[in-house]
């Protein structure tokens, strides 16, 4: 009897398995999917880890468009390297460019054009010290619902221990933004519902160049400089650091001139509303005033429409789409008006308005700036034709024609003349004759005001 021989079921049982990893179609797959799966696990790990990494190590900074160091930003990485020529810029590597195009005219020359390549839309990296930065500048689907622009972001991200280069690009971009504004006064007006500097800044009007009447100016600007100063006594006081200025007159006599002028002097820029513009609410004005840009003189012109409208409101109980007395009058010192502020009004018609306007806390300070005088049409020519009438002839003979035609006081007399003339008439008269003395002289007639030519003419043809 011989034992049986070793079963082979078990042995069988054994074989299709080994059978199964001896077929090299079966264990290359086996291979390949575990392969998978490694690869799977170790993305996995790696998208975390990435992520993890992206957490730890990277810092980004987002910039959207509502900011204002947006275009400063914008412009810093416009500028280019110092060693110059157009690959030079920032951006080391530059697949979209958006172009920026600022045109003037300079010199007369008809039009000067300055191009400006900026980061386009999408990713861009820029070198900084010696840390790569990576910019992206978005477009979003969404939209700021007043003005219907996309919202739009600019993002650096950079690794974590370079974060300190942010501080110095932010301080180098606004530092840039201050250069560029360096002896520009920059002007606001309302767009929607933002204040929008309205073109560009404009190159600073010296305050010499705008003629007042004697001692008007100094008053004024002495004021402004003195309230500048003062913060502390209004604040210790607890009385809103504001002041209001008044200024009436005819048209043309320099009021507008002058708050530019004046902004430039004290470094400000100056933020307009015209209240005579449709589509200047009470509310709008309001709000408007709730977020005046910084250091800037707020500048309401034609103040009277207010008035107007208030007693267009009382006629019929109406009252447009425009700003109203009382509006105007909470705007100058209601809940609405902003803590800190110097604001001019201005108006060719002082009689429409109204005393509760004039009242200390509204407007402080009103001044009248008239039709040109004797001193002013003096000043005036010598700020135009000083360097050739080196000997004051010319000066004296156009003073005398303005004697004859009745539109300045004699000299040393106070009396009002039947006539007058406005400064932007006389700026008209020698800007129509420059370099031509004579010419100022024999056309001076020409600044007889419109209503008064035909009475002007009759009596000539009398006198003939
Ligand atoms: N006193 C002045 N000194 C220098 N330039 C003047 C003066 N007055 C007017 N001008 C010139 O005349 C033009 C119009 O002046 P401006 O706009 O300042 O007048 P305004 O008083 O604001 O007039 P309006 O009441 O019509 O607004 C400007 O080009 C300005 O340079
Ligand atoms: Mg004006």
């Amino acid at each position: 009897m011989t034992a049986p021989p070793p079963s082979t079921p078990i042995a069988s049982s054994i074989l299709p398995l080994d059978a199964l990893f001896n077929n090299p179609l079966f264990a290359g797959g086996i291979g390949l999917a575990s392969l998978g799966a490694a690869a799977a696990v170790a993305r996995r790990t790696v998208i975390r880890g990435a992520s993890l990494l992206k957490r730890r190590l990277l810092i980004d900074v987002e910039i959207s468009k509502q900011d204002p160091s947006f275009p400063w930003v914008l412009a810093y990485l416009s500028q280019p390297r110092p060693a110059g020529g157009f690959v030079q810029s920032r951006l080391t590597r530059m697949h979209h460019l958006s172009m920026n195009t600022a045109s003037r005219s300079i010199h007369n020359k008809p039009l000067h054009a300055q191009f400006l390549l900026q980061p386009g839309y999408g990713k861009h990296v820029i070198r900084v010290q010696d840390a790569y930065i990576a910019v992206n500048r978005e477009k979003h689907n969404t939209a700021n619902m007043q003005t219907g622009e996309p919202h739009e972001t600019v993002t650096f991200t950079t690794l974590y221990a370079y974060r300190h280069v942010f501080e110095d690009i932010f301080r180098e971009a606004h530092q840039l933004a201050v250069q560029a504004r360096e002896g520009k006064t920059t002007m606001y007006t309302v767009e929607h519902t933002e204040w929008k500097p309205f073109g560009e800044a404009r190159k600073k009007r010296p305050i010499e160049s705008v003629i007042l009447d004697q001692g008007i100016k100094d008053r004024v600007v002495a004021d402004v400089k003195d309230f500048l100063a003062s913060q502390d006594w209004y604040v210790d006081r607890g009385i809103p650091y504001r002041r209001g200025y008044l200024l009436y007159g005819p048209p043309g006599s320099g009021k507008s001139s002058f708050i530019q002028a004046l902004a430039g002097e004290l470094d400000f820029g100056v933020s307009i509303i015209d209240l005579s513009q449709r589509g200047i609410t009470d509310d709008k004005l309001a709000l408007m005033l709730t977020k005046l840009p910084p250091r800037t003189i707020l500048l309401l012109e034609d103040a009277d429409s207010a008035f107007v409208n208030r007693r267009k409101m009382d006629a019929d109980g109406y009252n447009g789409s425009t700003v109203t007395f009382s509006g105007l009058l909470n705007a100058l010192d209601g809940v609405a008006a902003g803590e800190e502020r110097i604001a001019f009004l201005t108006t060719n018609h002082i009689d429409r308005l109204d005393e509760a306007l004039i009242r200390p806390g509204r407007v402080d300070m009103t001044v009248r700036i008239g039709e040109a005088t004797r001193y002013q049409a003096a000043e005036m020519w010598n700020r135009f034709y000083g360097d050739i009438d080196v000997d004051g002839k010319g000066l004296e003979r156009f003073l005398k024609r303005l004697e004859q035609l009745e539109l300045i006081a004699g000299e040393g007399k106070h009396t009002k003349t039947k006539m007058s003339t406005s400064t932007a008439a006389i700026q008209g008269l020698f800007l129509f004759n420059k370099n031509n003395m004579d010419g100022a002289i024999e056309m001076a007639e020409g600044l007889i005001p419109r209503k008064y030519v035909p009475e002007v003419q009759q009596a000539m043809k009398v006198a003939a």
